[in-house]
């Protein structure tokens, strides 16, 4: 991989840094999350769904939640966007598998989007029966992956893009996703701003360094909002994309959406870091060989997706929204308590995952409380009575 960027780099000139993140994370023959199985305490870092299966419980509850406050359409798609081990959405069909009856006839499907067949085939070995599981992905399909699953004969679905999957009212799911999508890099200078790009070192040949290119890019032109307070900002055009595509699905076809990450609203400024060995890693040393990520700009994405009309809730700490949806409950179930004995205090511990960690839900605006007509005799604007069922896990919060 470093031979490959060196030589792009003396071909063509230095590279953005979303350029070399895309390359070292997702290039199909020697990206990080194509050729690895990075996750779990034997890889380079570990996620709430792998800390225990307590949490992917709640997300099924939220999941089930949100399909009766829309009314329990008679069509369910699960879908998850990066799925890693496939933890997350097997234990989320456990417990659409303990609910059954309160999903009755509905026919639920699950999609999985999934660039990576290495994890693809980890994903499938969990979910599906063991003779479905070994069957070969076709790599140039758009649904290059299919099964039902073991527990409950649902059919499964593997995607490389959003775009693949159907249309249909859909519960979309993206945990650790957004993080690992590649930023561009900016930073104020006297002159104005200007990208950081990723170049070779010409004291050390085979090494490469990060530069500020001298004149204004394209990127540096049109991806700066005019009132930018910060002096450094990175700004992940890619997950502006995806989060509208959702966006538009839910406008579109009804559904929600819950993103999950590491993150803030628009404050934190030189973000971009590796991970390998549970430790942190140079960025640019050794890429293909270490996760790269950079923490979401929640600011952002609400903007990109309130444009596309769809109600938006949070960002909202992973400990309230743990707490909202019952963990502490649940810990005094014998059976998750020795389940979460050791990691309720990871998962919400403001020193560990309680504060950084970040959940956005995106809605369609049906779910908005109800106007009313004000009392008769009285008048102004309509009041608002509330939506039947409020929204699991952000019950604080009002809509914007
Ligand atoms: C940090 S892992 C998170 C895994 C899992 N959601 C969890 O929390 O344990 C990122 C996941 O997103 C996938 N991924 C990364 N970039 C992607 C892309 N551009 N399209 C689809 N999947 C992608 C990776 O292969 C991996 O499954």
């Amino acid at each position: 991989m470093l031979r490959h960027l060196l030589s792009k780099i003396k071909a063509t000139g230095p590279i953005s840094v979303a350029e070399y993140m895309r390359e070292a994370l997702t290039n199909p023959v020697m990206g990080y999350y194509v050729k690895n199985d990075m996750l779990g305490p034997e890889g380079d870092f570990i996620t709430s769904p792998e800390i225990s299966q307590v949490f992917g419980e709640l997300l099924g509850i939220w999941c089930i939640s949100e399909w009766m406050g829309a009314g329990s359409p008679n069509r369910l798609q699960l879908v998850e966007l990066g799925p890693g081990r496939g933890s997350l959405t097997n234990d989320i069909l456990r417990v659409f598998g303990q609910l059954r009856s309160a999903l009755g006839q509905t026919e639920v499907s699950v999609h999985l989007v999934e660039v990576s067949p290495r994890l693809s085939q980890v994903q499938a070995q969990l979910l599906l029966p063991a003779e479905q599981s070994q069957q070969a992905a076709s790599d140039d399909q758009p649904v290059y992956r299919q099964g039902t699953t073991a527990a409950a004969g649902l059919p499964v679905s593997w995607y490389q893009r959003l775009e693949d999957v159907p249309r249909g009212f859909s519960v979309f799911l993206a945990h650790e996703f957004f993080d690992a999508l590649p930023v561009h890099k900016f930073q104020r200078t006297p002159r104005g701003w200007r990208e950081i790009m990723v170049d070779v070192d010409p004291e050390k040949k085979d090494e490469l360094r990060l530069v500020i290119v001298p004149a204004p890019t394209l990127a540096s032109s049109i991806f700066i909002q005019a009132d930018e307070k910060r002096d450094h900002v990175e700004v992940c055009p890619g997950g502006g994309v995806i989060v509208q595509q959702l966006a538009n699905r839910i406008a579109e076809d009804g559904g929600a959406a819950l993103i999950a990450d590491y993150g803030h609203d628009g404050t934190k400024m030189d973000t971009f870091r590796g991970f390998k060995g549970h430790q942190l890693h140079p960025v640019l040393e050794a890429p293909g060989t270490a996760d790269l990520t950079a923490d979401v700009d929640f600011g952002y994405l609400r903007r990109m997706a309130a444009r596309k009309g769809v109600a938006c809730l949070g960002p909202l700490p992973q400990r309230d929204f743990l707490k909202n949806m019952g963990i502490d409950t649940r810990m005094q179930d014998p059976a998750a308590r020795a389940q979460l004995l050791r990691s309720h205090d990871l998962l919400t511990h403001p020193d560990h995952m309680g504060l950084r960690f970040q959940f956005l839900c995106l809605l369609a605006q049906s779910r908005l409380p109800a106007p009313r007509a004000p009392p008769r005799g009285l008048k102004g604007d309509p009041l608002k009575t509330p939506a039947a069922l409020p929204v699991a896990g952000f019950t604080e919060l009002s809509f914007s």
